[in-house]
């Protein structure tokens, strides 16, 4: 079985009719949508979703799961999303296909935020993964320049047409990647980063997942907490 499907039908315990839900991007987020869309179709469910991307938002919207802008809320439910990268401490590396701002957003916003990933996202150190950092294109240069004393390689991300091109976010953002390795201390990391100027956000997510559904080759789940 595809152990992110496991995942996402997981999740899916976790979702009640009537809820505001946040919805992820990316090949895990999408089995979970494709999961609701069934709720909505096959039992009439009245959810609401915040799509963090607008392939989500396309998705959803083709499974006929009713939507709303986050700004018509101040808080969600839930929200379910993947990640790049998560530790034992339910730290995240997220922003792998781009959407990590709109994706904190809906997390920050949700009363409980579930991550779903297959179990090789599970690390003892996050960094492994390049660190998505998203910027204002308005000289971007000099944002870049500034990301680059950390002495690591940091790279803006291209877009996926081979022509050159810069990859631009929902939100029209650049993307720099940025290539740590081994990330220390996450927390701090996110706190000087996010200080930069010209830095948008940064793709590490501490202290916002309170569940993480690991899904396995088998089609068995693992559910880790966050301690505290
Ligand atoms: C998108 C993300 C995704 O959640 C992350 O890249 C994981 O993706 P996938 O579920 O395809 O492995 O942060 O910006």
């Amino acid at each position: 079985m595809d152990p992110k499907l496991a995942a996402a039908q997981k999740a899916l315990e976790f979702v009640r009719d009537g809820m505001d839900i946040g919805l992820g991007t990316g090949s895990t987020a999408v089995h979970f949508i494709d999961g609701l869309g069934a709720k909505v179709r096959e039992l009439g469910w009245k959810v609401r979703g915040v799509p963090t991307s607008e392939r989500s938002r396309v998705q959803a919207q083709q499974l006929g799961i009713p939507l709303i802008d986050l700004s018509e809320v101040t808080q969600l439910d839930l929200a379910i999303d993947g990640a790049d990268e998560a530790d034992a401490d339910l730290s995240l590396i997220k922003g792998g296909g781009g959407a990590l701002l709109r994706e904190k957003l809906v997390a920050a916003a949700a009363h409980e935020f579930i991550v779903v990933a297959d179990s090789s996202k599970f690390k003892t150190t996050l960094g492994a993964f390049p660190l998505p950092v998203a910027i204002v294109p308005f000289g971007w240069t000099t944002t870049a320049a500034r990301l680059e004393k950390y002495g690591v390689e940091a790279n803006r991300r291209l877009g996926a047409n081979a022509s050159g091109e810069p990859y631009i976010t929902d939100d029209g953002l650049y993307i720099i990647d940025m290539h740590f390795d081994r990330i220390e201390d996450s927390a701090e990391l996110e706190r000087e980063l996010k200080s930069m100027t010209g830095v948008v956000d940064v793709g590490l997510f501490i202290g916002l997942a309170s569940k993480l559904i690991l899904g396995f080759e088998d089609g068995h789940t693992e559910i880790k907490l966050r301690a505290s």
